[in-house]
C-alpha cells in the first residue's frame, strides 16, 4: 500500500531493488497496517482454500490471513527486513505453515501452473520489454485457479510529477489484463473505494481490482 513517494527514487536495477525496499521498511517500525487487504478478503471469500502465492508479501498480513483461512501459502518478497517482520508476526500468531521466500518474483522461477490463488497486492513490480513480471504472475496460476492483482489507480500527471513518480515503470492490473487470452476468464475488473485507517498507504482511497480465472 505505497504512498507514491515510496517509489519516487526506486532503482531500476533489479539487484538494487531489495536494498531499496529494505531501507524503506527500516525507516519505520511498521510500514503497513498489519491488516489483510480488504480486496483480498472480499475476492477470496467464495474460494475453496488450496495453494496460494502472495507476491510482494511485505510484512505478511495477507499471507498470515490466508494461512489462518486454510490456504497453504508461499509468500515471497525481495525485502529481508519485511520478511523478518512477517516471520515474527507468524510466530506471534502461532502460524508455522507459511513458506517465506526472499526473492524477486521473476528471479524465483516458480514452477508453472502450481497455485490455486496468485495474489499480488500493490506489487512494486518493474515493467520490462518482455513483460516478465506479468508473465510470471500468469504462469504461476494452476488450471482453474485465480489470479488477483490489486493496485492503486495510476496517479494523475500532476500527482506523479509532484512526487517524482513514474507509474509507467510499474506493472498495473491493466497491463496484466492485456495479456489474458482465451484461456482466461476475467471475473472482476473494476475500481472501488478503499478504506485503510493506518499505515503508509492510508491516504489511498481507491483500489483497482483484477480477478481472473485460468480455464481448464
Ligand atoms: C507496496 S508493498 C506491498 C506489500 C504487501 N503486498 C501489502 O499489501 O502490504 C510492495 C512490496 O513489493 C516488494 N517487491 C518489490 N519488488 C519486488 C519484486 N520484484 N518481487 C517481489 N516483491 C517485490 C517490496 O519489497 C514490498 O514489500
Amino acid at each position: 500500500m505505497p504512498h507514491t513517494d515510496a517509489h519516487a527514487h526506486a532503482p531500476q536495477d533489479p539487484h538494487a531493488v531489495g536494498e531499496f525496499w529494505d531501507q524503506r521498511y527500516s525507516d519505520r517500525e511498521t510500514l503497513w497496517s498489519g491488516e489483510p487487504n480488504a480486496a483480498l478478503v472480499a475476492e477470496t471469500h467464495p474460494l475453496r482454500p488450496g495453494r496460494a502465492l502472495d507476491v510482494g508479501c511485505g510484512e505478511g498480513a495477507d499471507a498470515l490471513w490466508l494461512a489462518a483461512a486454510g490456504w497453504t501459502v508461499t509468500a515471497l518478497d525481495v525485502s529481508r527486513v519485511a520478511l523478518e517482520r512477517a516471520a515474527r508476526q507468524a510466530e506471534l500468531a502461532g502460524i508455522t505453515s507459511v513458506h517465506w521466500l526472499q526473492t524477486g518474483l521473476v528471479e524465483a522461477a516458480l514452477p508453472h501452473g502450481t497455485f490455486d490463488l496468485v495474489s499480488a497486492q500493490y506489487p512494486a513490480l518493474l515493467r520490462t520489454p518482455g513483460n516478465d513480471a506479468e508473465r510470471a504472475l500468469l504462469d504461476a496460476v494452476a488450471p482453474g485457479g485465480v489470479l488477483l492483482v490489486v493496485h492503486h489507480p495510476a496517479p494523475t500527471g500532476e500527482e506523479a510529477s509532484a512526487h517524482g513518480f513514474d507509474a509507467a515503470l510499474y506493472v498495473s492490473p491493466t497491463q496484466v489484463a492485456a495479456l489474458l487470452d482465451e484461456n482466461w476468464l476475467i471475473e472482476v475488473d473494476e475500481t472501488r473505494p478503499r478504506h485503510v485507517a493506518t499505515g503508509a498507504g492510508a491516504h489511498h482511497t481507491e483500489d483497482v481490482v483484477l480477478r481472473a480465472r485460468r480455464l481448464g
